[in-house]
């Protein structure tokens, strides 16, 4: 069994992190629980930092807060030095919340609303990131009803998309973000940023994709887009300051993943940026770079009760537990694999083979397929599954009306609780009840 970051086994046999026994967490904290390792989450953020001081003068990382977002991260973000990427007016308000420093704060979406821009406006936000020359519009319009210039990167499409272990070059990019480099469409919108008053272009900005393991596509990226600020200098006389390479390098989820590491992704980008940059006769932007799941997802752990085991005999084993798609919604939306533990019997021999599922009422509704637990699992054992920090929390719903669970930060021997449980009332707190749809008494 891979044990991420703090976690270990104590003399009990059962699982431990940051120092705390997680039969001592599900008592006082409920199931299902989402367990936060701060140490390994400070650890990452440290990698990507200490990592550039090495390779590159001038850089910033901005952690992708779609990722794993509450206050108390937002906190902890701020605290390690790293800036933060948002997408949404919530996200904004959160970091708001904790006091984060706003002029750190990168603001994506391919479809801001106004009131959104607004509220980033109002909140002093240091970078938006155009996904559209619509976008650029609207954003020139409400930066210059303030009397102030929006700071921008321009969100490119360079043709490369990346997954796991193969990078796909394409020459015309078929997405929903960014405006392709091929056709002329990010040096139309560049020229169009330039001439705007409210608008004051810093440089570029791109995203491969995600759950990469081959470093590969960033390098050619980096080339992509240093070759395209080159051609923006040649037509427009700008030269672009800012760069950003966006997030996406991957995590080990299940044996034999075997993802490059944030030191190897920073050296890679470093290179490549100042060989492009000299290629070209720029200099050295800025480098920006937005992980996410890299920095949450092994730091996560989400602890379940066990409650029925049904073996249907010749076909398979349903263990369910006291959570599911509802809590982590990513075996069901993209086939995600996941390793788990019983994690009060980590002595056991394991040697039953069984299903994990929710309690939601859906068929699909499956975290684990024929996985090998202990051999003397039983109604009541807590389930621990691994590597859950990234993209579980953030992309809970309330699906059948189960309450989202609470997230626990463990480190050096305390749990400290970031997000408390959600209740029946918290749910039904946004339900309005028109008198024509109250239930009537029988006449
Ligand atoms: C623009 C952008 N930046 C950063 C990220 C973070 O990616 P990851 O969590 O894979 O590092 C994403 C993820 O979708 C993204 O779209």
């Amino acid at each position: 069994m891979h044990l991420y970051g703090t976690a270990s086994r104590n003399a009990q046999g059962r699982l431990t992190i940051g120092g705390v026994d997680v039969a001592d967490l599900a008592r006082e904290f409920g199931t299902p629980l989402y367990i936060m390792d701060e140490e390994l989450i400070r650890r990452n953020c440290r990698a990507y930092m200490e990592s550039f001081r090495q390779h590159y003068p001038d850089f910033d990382v901005a952690y992708a807060s779609k990722a794993f977002l509450c206050t108390a991260m937002a906190g902890l973000v701020a605290q390690e030095g790293l800036s933060l990427d948002v997408v949404s007016g919530g996200e904004i308000a959160t970091a708001l919340q904790a006091g984060f420093p706003m002029e750190r704060v990168y603001f994506h979406g391919n479809n801001k609303t106004a009131d959104e821009i607004r509220l980033a406006l109002e909140a002093g936000v240091g970078r938006f990131v155009v996904d559209s020359t619509q976008e650029l519009q609207l954003l020139n319009r409400l930066a210059g009803e303030r009397g102030e210039a929006a700071r921008a990167l321009l969100r490119v499409t360079p043709g490369v998309e990346a997954h796991t272990h193969e990078y796909i070059s394409t020459g015309q990019l078929d997405s929903k973000f960014g405006i392709p480099i091929t056709g002329g469409l990010a040096l139309a919108a560049a020229q169009a940023a330039l001439g705007m008053p409210n608008v004051e272009l810093t440089g570029f900005h791109c995203h491969i994709g995600s759950q990469i393991f081959d470093l590969t596509g960033y390098r050619l990226a980096a080339e992509r887009m240093l070759a395209f600020a080159a051609e923006v200098r040649e037509e427009t006389g700008f030269t672009a300051s800012e760069l950003s390479l966006g997030g996406g390098l991957g995590v080990r989820y299940v044996e034999g993943d075997a993802p490059a590491r944030p030191a190897e992704l920073i050296a890679c980008l470093a290179d490549a940026v100042r060989s492009g940059a000299a290629a070209h006769g720029l200099p050295l932007p800025r480098l920006i770079v937005e992980p996410g799941r890299s920095i949450v997802a092994e730091a996560g752990t989400t602890l379940y009760t066990v409650g029925t085991i049904k073996e249907i005999p010749g076909v398979r084993t349903y263990l369910s537990v006291d959570g599911g798609m509802g809590d982590n919604i990513r075996p069901a939306l993209y086939q995600a694999r996941y390793e788990c533990a019983v994690a009060n019997k980590l002595d056991s021999e394991r040697g039953r083979i069984v299903t994990v599922v929710g309690r939601y009422c859906e068929s699909g509704d499956v975290l684990l397929t024929d996985v090998a637990v202990a051999s003397d699992v039983a109604p009541g054992d807590l389930l621990a599954v691994f590597a859950t920090g990234a993209y579980n929390y953030s992309m809970a719903s309330r699906y059948n009306r189960f309450p989202t669970p609470p997230v626990v930060f463990v480190r050096d021997g305390r749990a400290d609780l970031v997000v408390r449980r959600e209740t029946f009332a918290d749910m039904a707190g946004c339900d309005v009840l028109p008198p024509r749809l109250q239930p009537r008494r029988a006449e």
